[in-house]
């Protein structure tokens, strides 16, 4: 029977935005199951609570229609979480050289740490280049529009938490 590929995405999704589903859809093709991984970090203060982070992806994924998505917390080092799942992929979307030297830093730290864990890099869709989401946190928190840069779900959600 051929193995099953999974590969995890792994970040803060503080709040998931249009470029992060943009990537979980185009990895949704390349592999068998795509885990998302959202990182808990007791000392980093979030817009959104895990389990706010979480259920906006799940509604997400749903409006999107994205299949073969899992959607799960994880805290301490990556390399630990990527062996608890059974997964040696890391995704992570590229969007412009700036992001560059970072993401380079952690794929070869993430290989140090775990001889088996690779990175594969997705380019994001140019209309998402710009898109972060402390950008979003920004323009939500003064009054500006945000729905076209996240899921319906997300810009409800921080309209009335920001009212
Ligand atoms: N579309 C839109 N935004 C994107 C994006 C995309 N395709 N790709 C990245 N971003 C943005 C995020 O919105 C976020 O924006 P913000 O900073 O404005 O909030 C930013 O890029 C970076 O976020 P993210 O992808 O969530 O990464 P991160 O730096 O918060 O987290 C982890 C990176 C979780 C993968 C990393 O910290 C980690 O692995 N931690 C575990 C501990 C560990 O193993 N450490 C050793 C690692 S070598």
């Amino acid at each position: 029977m051929k193995k099953r590929r999974s590969a995890v995405y792994p970040g803060s999704f503080d709040p998931i935005t249009n470029g992060h589903v943009d990537i979980i859809r185009r990895a949704g093709i390349l592999f068998d199951e795509v885990i998302i991984a959202v990182i808990v970090k007791p000392s980093k203060k979030t817009f959104f609570r895990t389990p706010e982070r979480i259920s906006l992806i799940k509604n997400s994924l749903r409006e999107f229609d994205l299949e073969k998505v899992k959607v799960v917390s994880f805290s301490g080092l990556l390399v630990n979480y990527m062996k608890e799942a059974g997964s040696e992929i890391i995704i992570r979307g590229l969007r412009a050289v700036s992001d560059f030297d970072y993401e380079f830093q952690m794929a070869l730290m993430n290989r140090k740490l775990s001889g088996r864990v690779e990175t594969v890099f997705l380019m994001t869709d140019a209309k998402f280049s710009y898109l972060s989401s402390s950008i979003v946190r920004e323009i939500a928190g003064m009054g500006g529009d945000i729905s076209a840069l996240v899921p319906g779900c997300v810009a409800r959600k921080m309209r009335g938490q920001i009212k």
